[in-house]
């Protein structure tokens, strides 16, 4: 059939679709595999998400702890998920970081280094030792800035400000991708053989967030319309600490490193109130008092960690409790303070971005005087369920790494194993999507009644606008008005603490929100048009929000980032059970599946045996049989 929608059109055998991390590392392996492989970037190169990942990459590296091993990584990984992850996934992550970390410094990276040389790590919360590998605290920063350079080199075709809204199948095989340039607003069909979707979450849901505009869940949703299955997506987490002032900036991230090189939690009193919320879980390895908790501080050997860096899950429920409790700061927050145990030097050389962060947003002196800090949506455990060897999605030719798939982190991620995971699962989705694509003869044929179909819905908005004369009418709905009620429903709804009620109230109101945005009108062209553009994001957000709130509303217990006040404790029955999502007839369809249990030897490491084996970790990876044709 002769194409009737004009737009860009290219080929490749590969196309990944988002340039944070993730997606980096997957075109970088394609590539190196002999693809020929697109990188998709919604905003412009280098701003992703994964710059957010400020305070380091964990890994085993055993420079600052000879004790650390993958076996230990493991089951710190495994406990802070709450044993919820996919076993395998946190075994290969666990495993293969260090490599990964490695061959980062090879392309380029700059880690603060030990007095010998090695690179340093810093502590984060949940990790046994001193874990994740930094640079300062920019480390995501350099991770970009390294990926980058080493795909610019490798001659990868780049296409940025480009938004994909539609993944396009035939007979089950990816034909390819189509949206739109978003300068001018011309569509694109990108065809390929295969796909790798690494586009992040979907932190714009909420009101508060460490998320960028680019965040809306535009690759789960596409996942879930090509039919892929989404897992554990109750699991939201939010970082204990975001700035909650001035009001413009509420919610940027205060790296986890300012805890790790010293900082505490502190309460209108001055309490260091994490002391009152240690769970029994990790009793036996956490201080329960001050005098111990800065023993470990001075020293670190022996004694049990403090409590400021208790899992995420922990610390940002204790700081909701403490401001409900009307123990908070004066801006709706708690007080986090490094002034008092660290020298201005020490300060300002581990966190230069927090320093800067404060001055110049805040007017606040972090070596001097505490920061206002509070909980922030800052990432997604749960998306597209994927093979952990291959990160193949459960549709043939798509395949998801990143923040974009689940299971890894199971109800609660530990900071630092989102920088490992993007490039454990990063490398591993390049490779598998490359190996799918050399068993392909050519990417599937387009179906231009389905390519018309989704230009059609892309430009009713601005058709309905078009025809709007003077101001809007009630039938006209404003995109961002309904950007707005969603991120209220979700801030106040689906937040750190959940009720059923709520949560009904929640997926009654994202219905109506959906049926507001058949509505949606917007003035302008398609050239560089941002309402328009959000009028887009709409419906991906509104898909993954009434997955996360309806997958919540399923689970009736609390389990990590997953807390529910009509269910405030675990239940065993929910242990080894994932929430499943799918989209069946456009509608979505939730079912709950057993989770496989960890093999024998796996088990022994989670009760605290150290591994028999080392991994062996290969250091080469197979060409595609075949080659590329
Ligand atoms: O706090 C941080 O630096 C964030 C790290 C992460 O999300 O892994």
């Amino acid at each position: 059939m002769t194409p009737t929608i004009e737009r860009d059109e290219r080929e490749y055998d590969v196309v990944v679709i988002g340039a944070g991390g993730a997606g980096i590392r997957a075109a970088i392996e394609a590539k190196m595999q002999g693809a020929r492989t697109a990188l998709v970037c919604k905003s412009l190169f280098g701003k992703a998400h994964t710059v957010m990942a400020e305070g380091g990459i964990a890994a085993a590296l055993r420079n600052v702890w000879k004790e650390d091993g993958w076996d230990v990584h493991f089951r710190d990984t495994m406990r802070g998920g709450k044993l919820l992850n996919s076993w395998r996934m946190a075994q290969l992550h666990a495993q293969e970081a260090p490599e990964r970390v490695l061959e980062l410094e090879e392309w380029g990276a700059m880690f603060d280094r030990t007095p010998d040389g090695l690179i340093l790590q810093r502590d984060f919360g949940g990790h046994r030792y001193a874990r994740p590998a930094h640079v300062g605290d920019r480390t995501g920063l350099e991770m970009i800035r390294t990926l980058q350079h080493k795909a610019v080199e490798l001659g990868i075709d780049v296409l940025m400000e480009c938004t994909i809204t539609k993944l396009l199948l035939d007979d089950g095989h990816p034909s390819g991708a189509f949206g739109y340039w978003r300068q001018s607003g011309r569509f694109i069909l990108i065809r390929a053989k295969a796909i790798v979707l690494a586009t992040g979450g979907a932190g714009k849901a909420w009101r508060i967030t460490s998320n960028s505009w680019e965040y809306t869940g535009d690759g789960m949703a596409m996942a879930l319309e090509s039919g892929a299955d989404l897992v554990d997506m109750e699991f939201v987490q939010f970082h204990p600490t975001g700035m909650v002032w001035p009001a413009s900036v509420r919610g940027v991230l205060v790296t986890e490193g300012v805890r790790g090189d010293g900082g505490t939690l502190k309460n209108s009193r001055g309490e260091r109130f994490m002391f009152r919320y240690i769970p029994e879980f990790f009793k036996a390895e956490t201080a329960d008092n001050e005098a111990e908790a800065d023993g470990w501080y001075e020293n670190k050997k022996d004694n049990r960690r403090t409590p400021d860096l208790l899992p995420r899950d922990e610390v940002a429920r204790a700081i909701n409790a403490e401001v409900k409790a009307g123990r908070g700061s004066p801006h709706g927050g708690v007080f986090l303070d490094i002034a008092s145990r660290r020298t201005p030097g020490f300060i300002q050389s581990r966190l230069p971005s927090m320093y800067h962060q404060f001055k110049e947003l805040a007017d606040i002196d972090i070596t001097t005087e505490a920061m206002e800090v509070g909980p922030t949506c800052h990432y997604f455990m749960g998306g597209v369920r994927v093979d952990p060897e291959t990160e193949a999605s459960t549709v043939a030719g798509i395949f998801a790494a990143g923040e974009v798939a689940g299971g890894m982190h199971g109800a609660n991620r530990l900071g630092g194993n989102s920088l490992s995971d993007l490039l454990v699962f990063g490398r591993r989705a390049g490779l598998g999507a490359a190996l799918y694509a050399a068993g392909q003869r050519a990417p599937g044929a387009v179906d231009e009644h389905e390519v018309e179909e989704a230009a059609r819905r892309m430009v009713a908005p601005l058709e309905r606008g078009a025809s709007l004369t003077g101001a809007p009418t009630p039938e006209a709905e404003d995109p961002y008005r309904i950007h707005s009620d969603l991120q209220t429903t979700m801030q106040d709804l689906v937040g750190i603490i959940r009720t059923g009620s709520e949560l009904e109230e929640a997926v009654r109101r994202i219905g109506a929100l959906r049926e507001r945005l058949d509505r949606v009108a917007v003035k302008g062209g398609r050239r560089y048009n941002p309402g328009w553009n959000l009028a887009l994001d709409l419906r991906s957000l509104l898909t993954v929000a009434e997955a996360v709130t309806r997958a919540a509303a399923m689970r009736t217990e609390s389990r990590g980032g997953h807390t529910r006040d009509d269910f405030p404790n675990p239940d065993a029955q929910w242990a080894t059970r994932n929430v499943i999502v799918r989209m069946r007839d456009r509608q979505l369809a939730l079912a709950t599946e057993p989770l496989a249990a960890p093999p024998p030897e796996l088990q022994r490491i989670l009760s605290g045996e150290p591994a028999k084996t080392e991994p062996a970790i290969e250091s080469t990876v197979p060409t595609p049989a075949g080659g590329f044709r």
